[in-house]
């Protein structure tokens, strides 16, 4: 008896354990958490015209997620006019996406990284733009 309680213990122990680490692996491909200085200020109107030719495609001009290059990919593009969505991300989560991709960021490898690309007041544009596509309250996702 005592010994069937001592095996399983050891299993709980070894489930236990795998499941600390499957976390592990999950949490790396989270967001890491925004540096306090970090603020997204620019110009939404330059945003726009960088949008238009980089990300289009995919997202669609208005932003719905809706682009021709985008239609059949598995997920589909982020659709940023829904404000729900929108409001859950914050400005540091979209910047992260943008910068390193979506693969590093726990997102589909059909969201390329884009930092060989843009410059990092290129993507705060961006973000500004994005975010008139949903006409919706600031986020609340910090
Ligand atoms: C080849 C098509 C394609 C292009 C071009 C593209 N994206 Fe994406 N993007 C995607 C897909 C697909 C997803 C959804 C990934 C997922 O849900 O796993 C995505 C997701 C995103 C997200 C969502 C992040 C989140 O946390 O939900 C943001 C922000 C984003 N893209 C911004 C951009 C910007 C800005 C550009 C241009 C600089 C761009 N994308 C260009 C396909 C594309």
């Amino acid at each position: 008896m005592a010994n069937s309680w001592y095996k399983q213990l050891l299993v709980m122990l070894v489930i236990g354990s795998g499941l600390i680490c499957s976390m592990a692996a999950v949490s790396k491909t989270k967001t890491p958490p925004a540096p306090k200085d970090f603020v997204v200020k620019g110009d939404a109107s330059k945003g726009k015209e960088l949008f238009d030719a980089n990300c289009a495609l995919c997202h669609g001009s208005r932003g719905d997620g809706k682009g021709l290059g985008g239609r059949d990919l598995n997920p589909p593009p982020r659709n940023f006019t829904n404000a729900k969505d929108m409001q859950e991300r914050s400005d540091w989560r979209l910047f992260r996406v943008i910068t390193d991709g979506g693969e590093k960021n726990g997102l589909s490898s059909q969201m390329a990284s884009y930092k060989n690309v843009l410059t990092e007041q290129n993507i705060k544009d961006i973000i500004l733009h994005i975010r008139t596509f949903a006409k919706s309250e600031k986020p609340t996702a910090h």
